[in-house]
């Protein structure tokens, strides 16, 4: 097994122009030796059970010496190293030495065990394991915490769920990101775009960003529901005040069964396939109320009310709450213990896509999990800004590694193709 010869971190730069950590890992093995590289990156619209992130100089300082002192020596295991990490810091939150130098740490350690294996991140993870593309959701339209609350809903996306390959679906999502710009344009509804890329319109109601994102399907050429279906991040959390549902574009508040008549109304008007967070992060019966509702039909998402958590997961199966994880390597803190939230959601029988944050960098390392560990989603923000495109043009290069366009990509098989689909 190769050693750690030394670990160093510096302050970088995230995509909202944030400071934040990389950390490198350099290992003796076989050979001249090796690097592994990785920067961590921050969300918006947080859940408050995630890993918290502490002030970027100090993340880089506690990995320049107490985690460097450590580490230096050890093999390179990745396992036990997150352990020591995660005893290391000896809070619950990892607030001491920072879930941001903690996540860099974990992902650095990994790069350098693949490089020294001389294989991409991905065939590491994978191991013998035959492995597939992961289906993205890409973002269209984006509002909430990443938009000033432009809209209340934060994200918009779209799920090429007839796309026969991870290229199919990028090229589709091209076309109707494009056609989304241009119905803007025309109705001098364009203001820019959001944190992750998504355009920021100028809407009246959220729901018009349904009517539009379903316009834009049909414009490019694409069967809505059949071809394309609609994703959305309520990420409820952030709407949350004094007990009700702050839709503040719409001069309303909604409490919780309200939200949930309005959601399953947009879900019988549109091609909507996935919800994320559709409740607060501490509303379980909401939650639970709306899976059972819902649950058959459309993926229910908890991004927020898991943060990537195996005890929360476990938890939220036996309430009956949501049927798939968001997985955020920083929300967790570290590779292992993300990792052991994939395996909580196999054995709920849940489903799990990947997902980056609203701050990002040209770091591409969760293409390479969702592709290693075999978890059929990934979500990465939209379809402009290069620390978006990085990612899709990363997960380009391992699908011509894979066999290209031949294999078989799961978006069919995972949503059923509809009006509405519920993942097998
Ligand atoms: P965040 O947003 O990174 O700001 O939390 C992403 C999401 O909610 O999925
Ligand atoms: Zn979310």
């Amino acid at each position: 097994m190769a050693r750690i010869l030394n670990v160093h971190a510096r302050k970088v730069w995230d995509s909202r122009g944030r400071p934040t950590v990389e950390a490198e890992v350099s290992v003796k093995g076989a050979g001249k030796g090796a690097v592994g590289r990785a920067i961590a990156p921050a969300g918006a619209s947080t859940g408050s059970g995630e890993a918290k992130s502490i002030d970027a100089r100090k993340a880089v300082h506690a990995i320049n010496t107490e985690i460097r002192s450590f580490l230096v020596g050890k093999d390179l295991n990745q396992e036990t190293l997150d352990h020591a990490l995660i005893a290391m810091d000896g809070t619950a939150d990892k607030s001491r030495l920072g879930g941001n130098a903690i996540v860099a740490v974990s992902l650095a350690i990994a790069h350098a065990a693949a490089a020294a294996a001389k294989k991409p991140l991905w065939q590491y993870l994978a191991g013998k394991r035959p492995v597939c593309m992961p289906v993205p959701q890409i973002q269209i339209f984006g509002g909430g915490a990443h938009a000033h609350g432009s809209m209340d809903v934060q994200d918009f996306m779209v799920i090429c769920s007839g796309a026969g390959s991870f290229a199919e679906a990028l090229e589709w999502t091209a076309e109707v990101y494009k056609a989304a710009g241009a119905r803007l344009a025309r109705r001098g509804a364009l203001r820019g775009v959001a944190d992750e890329g998504g355009y920021w319109p100028a809407f009246k109601s959220n729901e018009e960003a349904l009517v539009e994102l379903t316009g834009a399907i049909s414009d490019a050429g694409h069967e809505p529901g059949a071809d394309i279906g609609i994703a959305l991040d309520i990420a409820a959390t952030q709407l949350w005040r004094d007990g009700r549902y702050h839709l503040a574009l719409e001069k309303r508040a909604l409490s919780a069964e309200q939200l949930h008549a309005m959601l399953l109304g947009w879900i019988e008007r549109y091609p909507i396939v996935s919800i994320e967070d559709p409740f607060a992060e501490h509303h379980t019966e909401a939650m639970a109320s709306f899976t059972r509702t819902a649950g058959g039909r459309i993926q229910i998402v908890g991004d927020d009310f898991f943060v990537t958590n195996e005890k929360k997961l476990v938890e939220g199966k036996a309430q009956g709450a949501c049927n798939t994880v968001l997985l955020k390597p920083n929300q967790a803190g570290t590779l292992t213990e993300t990792l052991a939230c994939w395996r909580a959601a196999q054995d709920a029988g849940y489903g799990a896509i990947v997902s980056a944050r609203s701050g990002e960098t040209e770091d591409v390392s969760i293409v390479h999990l969702a592709v290693g560990w075999g978890v059929p989603q990934l979500k990465v923000g939209s379809f402009a800004r290069s620390e978006r495109m990085a990612k899709w043009n990363e997960g380009l290069r391992i699908e011509e590694a894979l066999g290209g366009t031949k294999l078989p990509f799961p978006a069919r098989k995972l949503f059923r193709r509809g009006a509405t689909g519920r993942p097998k």
